[in-house]
């Protein structure tokens, strides 16, 4: 089994990634880390430990990050994912506690405990924790297996400004600390997840499971794809950070090449565009794995598979 850590910012996205992982034996999910994002840190930890306890895994301990952006103010998407971020189901008040420990140190602790090149970190919102991390302590940074992020993106460019991506975007001082850390990368952009859309056949059969994960599922579907469909004209949800998992689980559904990427921190109209150089026309090294393209078939296929199996 492999093991991971989830730094999120839940998010009904990000919800269905927990859940995909929980579902999955191959994984050992350490601990969930919450950080400031789609909505504040105090409803981000709270819909972490709320999705746990739908899945009856109230043993994973939750830890709060950091409440704000590196140097800048934090930017919300309640506009996108409801005023509890995770508006589609009304979900009980977690029995569960949040840890004491803050998310920086556990994820510094975690990584010094364990084996070298053991644990891959997986965040699915603004970097801030990581990059938080990597400067508390340094020597963390060559431990780590790899990072399997969703971000940026490439052709698709923007979906906060024109030139970026929402967890780019807002902490773009942290996606740059990450992205020259010399840790290997994993990039899971835009390009990817709008590929990763829904389908009305997959939210109905989600609805049917006879599991309280499935329907969940499907309402929260049914609540995010508004959004895409006033905005881009689209059918379906952009299921987003659960492609980060989906790449650990089964890579050959994803296609992409090994290629330097930079995060822009200065530009007047493109702070936090990710400047990924897919035609190698630069000398800089590559330094991450950016993926183009989803098998979508098979992704929903493993997301139904899986589901299935939780409460
Ligand atoms: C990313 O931003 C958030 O709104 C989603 O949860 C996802 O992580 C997509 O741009
Ligand atoms: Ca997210």
């Amino acid at each position: 089994t492999q093991k991971i850590i989830i730094d999120t910012d839940p998010g009904q996205d990000d919800a269905v990634a927990i859940l995909l992982a929980l579902a999955s034996s191959e994984l050992d999910l350490l601990g969930i880390t919450a950080v400031a994002g789609n909505v504040p840190l105090n409803l981000t930890e709270l819909n972490a430990r709320k999705i746990l306890e739908l899945a009856g895994r109230q043993e994973i301990p939750v830890f709060a990050g950091c409440d704000a952006p590196l140097t800048r103010k934090l930017v919300t998407a309640e506009y996108v994912h409801g005023k509890t971020g995770l508006d589609g189901i009304e979900l009980p008040m977690p029995a569960m506690q949040l840890q004491s420990v803050h998310a920086v140190d556990f994820i510094i602790d975690c990584l010094r405990q364990h084996p070298e090149g053991s644990i891959t970190l997986v965040p699915i919102g603004p970097l801030t924790n990581i990059a938080t991390a990597f400067q508390k302590a340094p020597d963390i940074v060559s431990r780590v297996k790899q990072i399997v992020l969703m971000g940026g993106a490439y052709f698709e460019v923007g979906n906060i400004t024109p030139a970026a991506e929402f967890n780019i975007y807002v902490d773009p001082e942290a996606a740059s600390i990450v992205f020259a850390s010399g840790a290997p990368l994993v990039v899971l952009p835009l390009d990817v997840t709008h590929e990763a859309l829904t389908s009305r056949g997959w939210v109905e059969a989600m609805r049917a499971l006879p599991n309280r994960c499935g329907p969940a599922v499907a309402s929260w579907t049914d609540f995010f794809e508004r959004y895409d469909r006033e905005k881009y004209g689209s059918e379906g949800a952009p299921l987003h950070d659960p492609c980060t998992i989906a790449w650990l689980l089964r890579p050959e559904l994803f296609e992409g090449r090994q290629i330097n990427v930079e995060i822009e921190t200065q530009g007047e109209f493109t702070t936090g565009m990710m400047v990924a150089d897919w035609w190698r026309v630069s000398e800089r090294p590559a330094n991450a794995l950016f993926i183009r393209h989803v098998d979508r078939d098979g992704l929903f296929a493993l997301l139904s598979e899986k589901i299935a199996l939780l409460p």
